[in-house]
């Protein structure tokens, strides 16, 4: 793998840095639900400090907003106010969310010279937003020197393992809501893993209408919702025959027999996505049922992607898996072989 010029070798005494982090967390009623993804930014954080950093500017997006009201919705504050917990130096500030910028996502060159403005040099630090190509991961690059930051290079290591010599069996584990985004990435994936097992909404998707070229393991059963509440209330029904006015929201007990036999089994495992609404704990059952069996397996395993990380996290078994990546989509893109423009846009080391 393409190794990207270190921040170890910048220097960054007196320099007034910025840094892309991916502080895109999960957030419930206006407050941070999992804060996974700030943590890990902070060693780079804490490293330029360390190094003499005049200034760190932090920025990143956080959800997708698409109106003005979701700007309320979308603020950093929240953001900024647990960083702030956990860092407290008054040469680190959060600029607000990039995506409030219509040209971040279009990769603006007016919008990246606005992040640019002022600063000495550039820190990718990002890795679960180097799949997109946008100003603050890829428009910046072309302005700033830029360097590779603690967590990315992480990251790289560790998903390069799944991706350079992986024991057998490998199986992949995919779920949750970005449906589109992921199953362009399943299709090219069939071949390294030896087992692709799919449930929550991606499930459906596919149970529809599946065009991956491979066998998927699909759900037999599944918890059936009166309506999309947390109290709704439930029955188990085989997944062909969910009834009408009622809602598959996690994978029936079954289902989660056969998928926890298929994953203990394994030898390597990446997981992205949950199995169901396990925010919800009438819904939870999937998806705690994938990572128990993971972290049974004494595999070389890899849980990335925000939701499944906080379900591992409110499980208590982030200290049972290999590598908690900070990367959902990014990393499937990785696994896919792809170059991710993010990473490319940095000089080789
Ligand atoms: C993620 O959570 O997958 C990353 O932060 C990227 O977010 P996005 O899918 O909205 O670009
Ligand atoms: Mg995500």
């Amino acid at each position: 793998m393409r190794i990207p010029r270190s921040v170890r070798v910048a220097d960054v005494d007196g320099k007034v840095v910025l840094v892309r982090a991916d502080l895109n967390v999960p957030m419930e009623a206006g407050r941070v639900a999992d804060d996974t993804r700030i943590r890990a930014s902070l060693p780079t954080l804490q490293y330029l400090l360390d190094h003499g950093a005049k200034e760190v500017r932090v920025c990143s997006h956080l959800g997708r907003p698409k109106t003005e009201e979701d700007r309320a919705k979308y603020s950093m504050e929240p953001v900024r106010a647990r960083l702030r917990e956990l860092l407290s130096d008054e040469r680190v500030t959060v600029l607000e969310n990039t995506r409030f910028s219509p040209g971040e996502t279009k990769n603006d060159p007016d919008f990246a010279k606005e992040l640019a403005a002022g600063c000495d040099l550039f820190v990718e630090d990002a890795f679960g937003s180097v799949h997109r190509a946008h100003s603050s991961t890829v428009g910046v690059a072309a302005l700033l020197p830029a360097y590779a930051g603690l967590l990315l290079e992480q990251e790289l290591l560790h998903l390069g393992r799944l991706l350079e010599s992986p024991e057998h069996p490998f199986v992949l584990v995919a779920g949750g809501a970005k449906v589109e985004d992921k199953l362009g990435v399943l299709q090219h994936l069939g071949s390294a893993a030896d087992t692709v097992v799919v449930g929550g909404k991606m499930a459906e998707e596919l149970r529809a209408d599946n065009p991956l070229p491979f066998h998927v393991e699909l759900p037999s059963d599944v918890v059936a919702a009166s309506a999309f509440a947390e109290d709704a209330e439930t029955q188990v029904v085989p997944y062909d025959a969910v009834p009408i006015g009622r809602l598959g929201l996690d994978i029936g007990p079954k289902t989660r027999e056969r998928f926890g036999t298929i994953v203990r089994g394994a030898r390597t495992i990446f997981w992205n996505g949950p199995m169901g609404v396990f925010e919800w704990p009438r819904f939870a059952e999937g998806t705690n049922a994938i990572a128990r069996a993971i972290a049974e397996s004494g595999a070389y395993s890899v849980v990335g992607g925000g939701d499944s990380v906080r379900a591992l996290n409110e499980a208590g078994l982030e200290d049972k898996v290999s590598w908690v990546s900070t990367g959902g989509g990014a990393a499937l893109e990785l696994l896919e072989g792809k170059e991710l423009p993010g990473v490319a846009v940095i000089p080789e080391a």
